[in-house]
Order: structure tokens, then C-alpha cells, then sequence
């Protein structure tokens, strides 16, 4: 049976868990100069509908690593559900390729496209999720601190995408997860109500970023205008005035804090350039794991193929 990267919550812990011990792995590996290649011979389709630097670089970068190849179709190249439908799209896709990675703007189409495919699709951002960037965190953040359990993380900013997926990394990996945004900007109701209801994690919203940042071992933001959002640009300002991750917010976390953005950031908006470029960010490190942990999802859904109806 074939399986998808759509969301965190879709799979155990206990395989996501081993997805982020794979990808610590991959890294000494790759730092010894000994990598593995598994992929030889098999391709990877990458669909974009949005801009994308570190997602794009690291899976084609990625793929080739372990032995395999890319094929980069921008929004121009095959406009999704407009010259054909997602439905033909994916079925073609699933004669020639052997993965699939999509970002798209909405997130039903990303669901409808694995739905249809018979190969293994990965989720490269929708409006609703990021997982591969916060399995990456995770990643930065185990290898930091050798656990995950329990840590403190605390995102400063708007209930988006990347905020959804850390609600289910918290379950996944029982984190201690606060979220300060405003009024208005919380996350997704369901997958909020769903990882509270899970028994798993602890997860606390508040409107104070002094609140949420207090003993915290983790601060991270992200922009408070997502790609697709940029009408809103005015209104968000105004809304996230007070939300910025500077250095003030860094004095109440935990003397070990690091500093966490996914990018692309933008210095003297979500955070000022001192803690972005200062001693305790970890940014780069993020961006570097995107490479390793995406090679271990691609590693661990290869050969997950459903039969052609
Ligand atoms: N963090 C992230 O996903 O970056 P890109 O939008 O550049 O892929
Ligand atoms: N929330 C941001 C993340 C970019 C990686 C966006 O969706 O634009």
C-alpha cells in the first residue's frame, strides 16, 4: 500500500520518530562522505505553484543525492487542475515517476493529487501545512538538545501553516508547544481541537509573546504574510505590531534558547536582523536538515506503490 507525506498527523509517532533518527543518519553519512544511494533509477516529480528556494534546492538536491533525478515543473508548465485535471495530472505522473512533492496554494488539491496518484506524494508546503520544515526543526532541535520530549518551543507570530504542522509535531513528539498570536490569527480549528484531544503533547495559545517565551528552549517565527496573503500585507502589520522576536522576548526564554525561522525572513518585521543573525539562531541549521530530512521521507515512502486501477 502506498503512503503519502501530507500531514504529520497522518502517521504513528513511532514512524516519525525513526523518519528523524533516518535523517541523523543521512547527515553523519553525508558529512563522512559515505552516502548512501538507494534512488538509483528513480525520479522524482517536483510541482510547484508558489516560489519555493530551500524546498526546491534541497529535494532535487536530495533525489541526486541518493542516486535518483528531478523533474522541476513550475506553475506555468502544467497549471494544475486548469489545462488538465489534477486527476489526469496524477495518473499520468504515476506511469513515469516514482514520488511526487507538491506545493500548492490550496490544500484539498494536494490531497485530491495523492488521492489520484498511485505513487507516494509529499507535502512541500500548502495553505494549511508545512511538514517536511518541521520535521527539519525537529531535527535541529534533537540534535541540539538530544531530546525532543518535553521541550518548550514557543512560535511568536501568526497561526499559519507552519504553526498547523508543529500543533501535530507536539503530538507526535510531545513537545510542550505555545503559540502568542493575535485575536483573529489563530490556528486551524480542527487540527488545534485534534491535538489537544489527543493526549499527547501539551499545547497552550496565548496573545502575550512574553507569556508563550517564558523558560522557553525554542522561539520561532515566521512571516505574518504568507505567500498567497499579500493583500492582506497593511492589515497584518498593523495586527502583529507587537509580535516581533527581538531580543527582549529572547531575555524571559531559557538562558539555552535558540532562535527559529523557517525563511525566508524578514529582518525589523517577525524579528529583528540582532537575533535572526545573532549567536543563538539556528536558522541555517534548519535549512541544512531540510536536505536530510527530506532524503529520509523520501527514503522511507520509496517503494510504497499502489497497483494502477
Ligand atoms: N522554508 C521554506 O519552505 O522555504 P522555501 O519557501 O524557500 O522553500
Ligand atoms: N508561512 C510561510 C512559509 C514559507 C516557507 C508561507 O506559507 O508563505
Amino acid at each position: 500500500m502506498k503512503s503519502d507525506l501530507i500531514s504529520l498527523a497522518d502517521h504513528p509517532p513511532d514512524i516519525l520518530q525513526g523518519v528523524l533518527a533516518l535523517a541523523a543518519e543521512l547527515k553523519s553519512e553525508s558529512r563522512r562522505g559515505t552516502g548512501r544511494r538507494p534512488l538509483v533509477g528513480r525520479t522524482l516529480a517536483m510541482i510547484f505553484e508558489k516560489p519555493s528556494l530551500r524546498t526546491r534546492v534541497t529535494f532535487e538536491t536530495g533525489i541526486s543525492q541518493l542516486g535518483g533525478g528531478a523533474i522541476y515543473l513550475a506553475p506555468q508548465d502544467i497549471q494544475l487542475g486548469a489545462r488538465e485535471t489534477v486527476g489526469d495530472i496524477a495518473r499520468n505522473l504515476s506511469r513515469w515517476v516514482d514520488l511526487i512533492v507538491a506545493r500548492t496554494f490550496r490544500h484539498e488539491l494536494l490531497v485530491e493529487l495523492a488521492r489520484e496518484a498511485s505513487v507516494p506524494v509529499i507535502n512541500g508546503l500548502t495553505d494549511l501545512l508545512h511538514p517536511c520544515q518541521v520535521l527539519a526543526d525537529c531535527q535541529t532541535l534533537e540534535e541540539r538538545f538530544g531530546r525532543l520530549a518535553g521541550l518548550k518551543v514557543a512560535f511568536i507570530g501568526d497561526g499559519n501553516n507552519v504553526v498547523n504542522s508543529w500543533l501535530n509535531a507536539a503530538v507526535a513528539f510531545d513537545l510542550d508547544f505555545r503559540l502568542a498570536c493575535p485575536a483573529g490569527y489563530e490556528p486551524d480549528a480542527r487540527i488545534l481541537a485534534a491535538a489537544r484531544a489527543s493526549g499527547r503533547g501539551r499545547i497552550t495559545l496565548v496573545e502575550d509573546p512574553r507569556e508563550a517565551s517564558r523558560d522557553a528552549d525554542a522561539l520561532y517565527t515566521d512571516v505574518w504574510t504568507s505567500m498567497g496573503q499579500e493583500a492582506e500585507t497593511q492589515a497584518r502589520r498593523l495586527a502583529f505590531a507587537g509580535y516581533q522576536l527581538n531580543s527582549q522576548l529572547l531575555a524571559v526564554a531559557a538562558p539555552h534558547a535558540v532562535v527559529m525561522h523557517c525563511l525566508p525572513a524578514h529582518r525589523g518585521e517577525e524579528i529583528a536582523a540582532d537575533v535572526l543573525d545573532g549567536p543563538r539562531s539556528v536558522v541555517l541549521e534548519q535549512a541544512e536538515n531540510r536536505l536530510h530530512a527530506q532524503k529520509a521521507v523520501m527514503i522511507w515512502l520509496n517503494g510504497t506503490v499502489r497497483a494502477a486501477a
